[in-house]
């Protein structure tokens, strides 16, 4: 009799427990869908031209509320990544206004150099939260790392803008986007209509698709500017591996050519 008490208690429990989450997944994050990558597997590599666009879309779209504080202007002509050009690089930068003080301590704003990161929009968060009600708007250098799937969830998370389902209690100023936590998101959809950005001649047309998957192209790098190289050197380790075994194996063979075994 008490068993089977307990056991009432435990299924009760069991249910309520299903029927609650079943009441979280509604607002739980929907899964990205996984798109191919030029970096992915054991030889991949990223595409110049692809990064160059990202930075593109990155400079035109999201630096208007994102900053990069990890990622020097420099760093865009350097091997493995965007590679543009000295003179290229050094017009991005000095493209940039950046906080500086001058010799009576004030804060004033100076134009860009290489040495320079990529500046927040905002002088702090503060303000940053007041210009967007009150959500702030994550500096966008390590994005893709600090987030679980992050090149796929970037992706969708600005590709997958909708209207809210009926029903759905949306919060003034948030948006509806079914890729973010919760469902409501203070970012309005970055990319709003196909060619919002345009590129030099010889790149695909500029979707809203082909940007975002640009962006996340030139993020990945940002998050990781080294991918290349620990590819690279991956690669080469399994080669020697593989030659360091043969030599191994035939030395064996050679020192124990005259025993019996
Ligand atoms: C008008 C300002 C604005 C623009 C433009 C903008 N964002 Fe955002 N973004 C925000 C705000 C605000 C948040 C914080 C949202 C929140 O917490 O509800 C955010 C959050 C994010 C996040 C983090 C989501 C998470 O999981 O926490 C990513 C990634 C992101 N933005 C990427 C981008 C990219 C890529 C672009 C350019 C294509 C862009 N944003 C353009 C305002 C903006």
């Amino acid at each position: 009799m008490k068993l089977k008490a307990l056991l009432a208690v435990v299924l009760s429990l069991a249910t309520a427990g299903i029927a609650s989450a079943e009441g979280a997944s509604t607002t739980a994050a929907q899964h990205p869908e996984p798109q191919q990558w030029a970096w992915d597997g054991v030889f991949g590599k990223f595409d110049r031209q692809q990064l160059q666009r990202g930075y593109q879309v990155y400079k035109e779209v999201c630096a208007a509320c994102h900053g990069m504080h990890l990622v020097s202007f420099r760093n865009l002509s350097q091997p493995g990544g965007p590679e543009f050009t000295e003179a290229q690089m050094k017009a991005i930068a000095a493209s940039f206004k950046v906080p500086a003080l001058n010799e009576n301590g004030e804060v004033v704003e100076r134009t860009g150099i290489p040495a320079d990161r990529f500046p927040s929009p905002y002088p702090n968060e503060a303000a940053a939260r007041a210009a967007n009600n009150n959500a702030y708007p994550p500096d966008l250098s390590v994005i893709i790392k600090a987030r679980h799937d992050g090149a796929n969830y970037v992706h969708a998370l600005i590709t997958g803008y909708s209207d809210a389902p009926a029903g759905f209690q949306l919060l003034p100023g948030l948006n509806y986007n079914p890729y973010f936590e919760g469902h409501q998101i203070a970012m309005p959809a970055p990319l709003v209509s196909d060619g919002q950005v345009t590129w030099p001649e010889g790149n695909p047309p500029a979707t809203k698709d082909q940007m975002a998957k640009d962006v996340v192209a030139f993020l990945t790098w940002a998050a990781e500017p080294k991918l290349e190289e620990r590819k690279a050197m991956g690669v080469q380790v399994i080669i020697f591996l593989l030659v360091l075994s043969a030599l191994l194996y035939l030395a064996y063979k050679r020192l124990w050519r005259d025993v019996d075994h």
